[in-house]
């Protein structure tokens, strides 16, 4: 039997939602390319082009936006278990947990059938955002902010952490952000939903194992580590030295290399230019000058390109989002991509279970437990 160590290059499935080229640096979602959706679409028509096979008509669309915004607020029990966790709890575990309890109150329960998890992941695009802003309004003792049914998610969810209304611009960025990170063919947190999915478990199965999947420093966890990274490097004078001394000793770089991109990764170019713009609009270009200077050294001394990780972070902070907010931001937009792979695996199901190369001893004999 082959080995291919982290299943690198082998294809598991066919999928018809995205398709990432490592070698030209292309991202499609259904056939259209990530520069297009992001110049001319919003996220809910993402949504509907990953659950469905094309974008909208403004008929679909408008129904779309109507059933998101009526199906934002939380259950009152999922609300009064988030005031029950510890304030100090990593946002990431607050949002598995809480996903996973929003699942006790579903009103489909463990109907996998294609329309009950067509409604679920409804109901979790709709909510996951809110218990992200509601996180964060807990621990920092604020009252909860009710969501605005009339508003985009992007707007929902900065208006839901804020209390403030964001203007046209500030949600636009984050209506991009979304788009940008809502699907990824079969990146790990993906693969995760569709390995729990493919039990017959159920939707919620799946997403709680993907939440969980993306968190780590290697995935989706990366963002909030390149922004800590970037605080302590601190300037844009000390960036160059810093990098330098951090590849001699041998560290791995957050936000930069890929599994598949060999080239540069589309997201990363349209968020480099958000994270530009917004440092400048804001009066804080250091964090995007300092992210451009890591980047050169990266290039030149390693030849890795910066992935969605890396200018996430700096748009991030300079939009005033909380470091470790970054990674439930990911989770927010990419329920939409998860859940579109646990239905288009629901639909053409096949148990996934792959084989290990055994390499541990044989033949042993056990002695009795008074002679080991
Ligand atoms: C994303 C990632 C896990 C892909 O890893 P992979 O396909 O398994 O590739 P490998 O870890 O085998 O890396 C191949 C080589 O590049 C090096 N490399 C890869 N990413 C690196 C990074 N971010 N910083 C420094 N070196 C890196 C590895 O050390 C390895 O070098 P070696 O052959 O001399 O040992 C990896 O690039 C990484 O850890 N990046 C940082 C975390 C990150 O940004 N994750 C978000 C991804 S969207």
């Amino acid at each position: 039997m082959a080995v291919n160590l982290g299943l690198e290059d082998v294809v598991v499935a066919p999928s018809s939602i995205c398709d990432v080229n490592g070698k030209t640096g292309q991202l499609i979602y259904r056939g259209y390319d990530i520069k297009d959706l992001v110049e001319n679409t919003s996220f809910e028509e993402v949504v509907y082009l990953l659950w469905h096979e094309d974008l909208p008509n403004r008929s679909q669309l408008d129904e779309l936006k109507r059933d998101l915004g009526n199906s934002r607020a939380l259950p009152s029990p999922v609300l009064d278990l988030l005031k029950t966790l510890p304030k100090q709890a990593p946002p990431m575990d607050v949002l598995r947990t809480a996903v996973s309890a929003l699942g006790l109150y579903d009103p489909d329960g463990r109907d996998n059938s294609l329309d009950a998890s067509r409604r679920k992941a409804l109901r979790l695009t709709a909510q996951i955002p809110s218990i992200v802003a509601t996180i964060h309004r807990l621990r920092e003792g604020k009252d909860v902010v009710a969501p605005d049914p009339s508003m985009s998610q992007a707007a929902s969810l900065l208006y839901q952490m804020t209390g403030q209304r964001p203007d046209d611009y500030t949600a636009r960025t984050m209506d991009v952000a979304l788009i940008l990170h809502a699907d990824h063919e079969f990146n790990a947190s993906t693969f995760s939903a569709r390995v729990t999915i493919a039990t017959l478990s159920d939707m919620y199965d799946a997403i709680v194992a993907a939440i969980g999947t993306l968190s780590g420093p290697l995935h989706g966890g990366a963002n909030e580590q390149v922004m800590r990274m970037l605080e302590r490097v601190g300037s844009e004078d000390n960036a160059e030295q810093w990098i330098r001394d951090a590849l001699a000793r041998r560290e791995r770089i957050m936000g930069f290399g890929h599994r598949v991109y060999k080239t540069d990764d589309p997201r990363a170019v349209v968020l480099k230019e958000m994270s530009r713009e917004l440092g400048e609009r804001t009066g804080s270009p250091q964090w995007f000058r300092m992210s451009d200077r890591i980047q050169a050294v990266v290039l030149q001394e390693k030849g890795l390109y910066a992935n969605v990780d890396f200018y996430s972070a700096s748009a991030y902070y300079v939009m005033g989002i909380p470091i470790d907010l970054y990674t439930p931001i990911f989770a927010a937009s990419r329920i939409s991509g998860w859940s579109a792979h646990v239905l288009e695996q629901l639909e053409n199901n096949r148990l996934i279970r792959p084989r290990s190369d055994y390499v541990g001893p044989r033949d042993k004999k056990v002695v009795p437990i008074e002679q080991r």
